[in-house]
């Protein structure tokens, strides 16, 4: 029988593809000799794998943004050509009758060019394959719609369907929102990069709404990202499910054995209210230490050094840079005279306000974090 997977497609910020590569690997999703598919800044990684494997990554991977599975990819230089090939995939496996689409298409150096011209032939050909209406929306963010992405690139067609539905960072307890936050997945990316033990105290002294202490709780107590939603393959006609609850038995994490302090503090009291709301959602306030002030007054727990993971307040969306220097200043000289032996990873949008910092740190990791260019700098004070 022909392979209904034929590789599945890890989307994440671009230029984290390394992060979420070695998350794959620590939650053991590629097999021992696999060498996935990485292409630096392409915003993902391919690698092969089953349903088994979709699921997991779906419910598991803390740093993903979505994953897809490529249903096929061939070269195409005509419309019938494309109509033909796309008319053959195995439709009937992942929409229903009452499935409503979004399409995604991009289209680079192929004689096939335009765009809404490909997406028209490839829906034809899909509704053709099943005998079903699917109807569109024109909102490709809308979630409930099944999202289907083809890319044509160099006349070589590639099909991919959406097995997330609404976007891996949305996990459910993040109602309550203070300014500039932090997408759930980039403050594992940053947790999962600062190579935090889990053991050691970890301090977020700008926490805002606590994106990041949150997701260290649920890392330290084994919770699974995906717990608390659901994903557009539950509603595929190939997805079992009676073995949905088997899958979450066997992929849910243990908590460990000794849990760790994780302090989230903000000099704003709104910012700490929604720290505090989204924490209990989560299920994981007990977990944190939550506290309304600057960080400049934040006294370090004493079985340190540990690790300070933070996302600093940003010139453009929260103060003044005038007055950010002097933040970034005062900053430095805290760190070095509370913090010394400590780790930070920080996230920052400017490295020579970072500078005013004069703390010490490796090579910064630039990524966009939705489409703004962002660094994370870490170091050890
Ligand atoms: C970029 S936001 C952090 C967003 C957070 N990661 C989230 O996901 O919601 C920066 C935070 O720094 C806080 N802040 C600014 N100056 C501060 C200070 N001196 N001490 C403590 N917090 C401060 C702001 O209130 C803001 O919540």
């Amino acid at each position: 029988m022909k392979k209904i997977i034929e590789s599945i497609y890890v989307v994440c910020p671009p230029g984290l593809e390394n992060i979420a590569a070695r998350e794959m690997e620590e939650v053991g999703l590629l097999a021992s000799d696999e060498k996935p598919v990485i292409i630096p800044g392409s915003g993902g990684i391919e690698f092969s794998g089953g349903i088994p494997a979709l699921v997991q990554a779906n419910y598991s991977l803390r740093s993903a943004t979505r994953i897809l599975v490529r249903m096929g990819s061939f070269i195409a230089t005509g419309f019938p050509e494309l109509k033909r090939k796309v008319k053959r995939l195995p439709w009937q496996q992942f929409l229903q009758k009452d499935s409503r689409l979004a399409l995604r298409v991009t289209c680079k150096k192929s004689r096939l060019y335009h765009s809404g011209a490909v997406e028209e032939r490839v829906l034809a050909a899909i509704r053709s394959a099943t005998g079903y209406k699917l109807p569109v929306v024109k909102d490709d963010s809308e979630t409930t719609a099944q999202l289907i992405v083809v890319r044509l690139q160099r006349d070589k067609c590639t099909i991919s369907i959406d097995a997330s539905g609404e976007a891996l960072y949305r996990r459910g307890y993040r109602q309550a929102v203070a300014k500039a936050p932090l997408r759930e997945n980039i403050a594992a990316a940053m947790l999962l990069s600062s190579g935090w033990d889990g053991e050691a105290p970890l301090v977020d002294p700008f926490c805002g709404s606590g994106t990041i202490p949150l997701e260290a709780a649920l890392m330290s107590r084994g919770i699974n990202p995906g717990s608390q939603r659901q994903f557009a393959f539950q509603k595929w006609p190939m997805f079992d499910m009676k073995q949905w609850e088997m899958f979450q038995e066997k992929f849910t994490g243990q908590p460990l054995d000794k849990q760790p302090i994780i302090i989230a503090a903000d000099r704003d009291a709104g910012a700490i209210d929604a720290c505090k709301a989204n924490a209990e959602r989560a299920a994981v306030l007990e977990n944190l230490t939550v506290i309304n002030q600057s960080f400049s007054a934040i006294i370090p727990p004493e079985n340190g050094p540990g690790w300070i993971v933070s996302n600093l307040p940003y010139g453009v969306r929260v103060s003044k840079n005038k007055d950010l220097r002097n933040l970034y200043t005062k900053m430095g000289t805290v760190f070095r005279e509370k913090f010394s032996g400590w780790r930070f990873t920080l996230l920052v949008n400017d490295l020579q306000l970072f500078g005013h910092s004069r703390l010490k740190h490796a090579k910064p990791v630039g990524f966009s974090n939705g489409g703004v260019r962002v660094f994370l700098v870490r170091g050890k004070i």
